[in-house]
């Protein structure tokens, strides 16, 4: 490394980034304390800058390993300051998906570039935070011993009646420190302030939602939270469909003033760019993670994403009804049908009382039996393909400009 080690703020290197337009990568270096990027003119360096402070270690360790391989990094020009200031450089959130977005899936995310996020759904627990948190660090570790101590940002989601019903989770997610935190699916029309929203920022933990309507959002603008997801009807698991992503980031972006990510069927660069066209400041996506290498997905259940297109989805409660999931009625769960889920769907009520057909599915369920059980996902799970490292997933939704 070069003796001219500059100390950047994050800002200085935002600029470097936005100035200098391409970089040449000549290092990542093997001792972790620091980076240095060249900028070169027909072979020649004609500028270099070195990274020593922990927070652009990460942008840069992130963006090299993800993007470059040692070669040419172009720097994504419209990168919003809400990714800037949580230190990722793609801008694509993964989804905090319970039961699919362990600590394996956060970690090869950000590591990607992007910002990976542990999930807790229905079946959340303070065990299962703890497990995937511990995966999250044995990733990280085994990425290299030399990578251990730089930190990858990532972030925790949970469910508004999951962390009522289970504060201690919430505690340890705080504890754990994550960049970002969200809590979806809680009350926003009561106008009280939540009390993560408070005690996440008094940590100086940045807070996010995901919001059904504008009205929603301007809800959670005004209990303070920092930003806000537009999630439309097209997404994948558990929400309040109502409205096509198009026009609800419109409505979002036109009633508040914090940063707001889109969300719903994004599946492509072209879709990433759209969504930051349309002004948000990153893709917040669910569905085409999934199959990831890294998901806590079962290849049983990789296979039904492989195969499934998007007309094979609906939105519906009767997985949570079949299972006795405490899922409030308003959020129901996009997913791919069965024919169990094709038999009860408008017979419900039916369901709940048919205990012999809800052991059934637990049966079916306990086995991993597919053709019974149904997997969510979202109305873009025709662009699954294939089962791939995340890292792949995150640089092809990435746009080129
Ligand atoms: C399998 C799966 C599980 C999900 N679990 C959660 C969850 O536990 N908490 C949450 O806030 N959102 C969850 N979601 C919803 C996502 O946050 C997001 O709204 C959605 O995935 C976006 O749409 P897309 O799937 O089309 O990308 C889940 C989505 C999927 C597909």
């Amino acid at each position: 490394m070069s003796d001219d080690a500059q100390h950047l703020h994050p800002e200085a290197v935002a600029r470097w980034e936005l100035n200098g337009g391409t970089w040449r990568v000549s290092t990542v270096t093997q001792t972790s304390a620091a980076v240095e990027l060249r900028r070169c003119d027909g072979g020649e360096v004609v500028d270099r800058l070195t990274l020593t402070q922990p927070r652009d270690l990460c942008w840069a360790r992130t963006h090299a390993l993800a993007h470059i391989q040692g070669d040419t990094v172009t720097h994504h020009p419209r990168s919003s300051q809400w990714s800037r200031d949580l230190g990722i450089t793609a801008p694509i959130v993964c989804a905090p998906m319970g039961g699919v977005a362990g600590g394996a899936l956060a970690h090869a995310v950000s590591r990607a570039g992007g910002l990976g996020m542990i999930g807790m759904g229905s079946a959340g627990s303070v065990a299962a935070l703890e497990r995937e948190l511990a995966a999250f660090a044995a990733a990280h570790q085994a990425a290299g011993e030399d990578d251990a101590d730089i930190p990858l940002p990532f972030g925790i989601g949970m469910v508004g009646w999951g962390i009522e019903r289970d504060p201690e989770m919430f505690e340890r997610a705080l504890a754990a420190r994550p960049a970002l935190l969200s809590v979806s699916f809680g009350d926003w029309v009561s106008g009280r302030t939540p009390e993560w929203v408070t005690r996440a920022r008094a940590m100086g933990i940045r807070t996010i939602t995901q919001a059904a309507t504008a009205d929603e959002a301007r809800a959670a603008e005004a209990a303070g939270i920092d930003s806000v997801v537009a999630r439309g009807l097209e997404g994948g698991g558990h929400g309040d469909h109502r409205e096509p992503l198009g026009s609800l980031l419109a409505e979002v972006i036109g009633a508040v003033s914090i940063p707001v990510l889109a969300a719903g069927a994004i599946s492509t660069a072209a879709d990433v760019r759209r969504v930051l066209d349309a002004g948000s400041a990153a893709a917040w996506v669910g569905t085409a993670f999934t199959a990831c290498t890294e998901s806590l997905v079962s290849p049983a259940a990789r296979e039904v994403l492989i195969a499934a297109h998007g007309r094979d989805t609906r939105v519906t409660r009767v997985f949570d009804i079949a299972l006795d999931r405490p899922w409030p009625a308003h959020f129901p769960e996009r997913l791919i049908d069965t024919p169990f889920i094709v038999k009860w769907h408008g017979r419900e009520a039916e369901l709940a009382a048919n205990e012999q057909a809800k052991q059934e599915f637990r049966a079916a369920s306990a086995a991993g039996d597919f053709t019974v059980v149904p997997v969510d996902a979202g109305l873009g799970v025709d662009h699954i393909t294939r089962v791939h490292p995340a890292a792949e997933v995150v640089r092809e939704l990435t746009p080129v400009e």
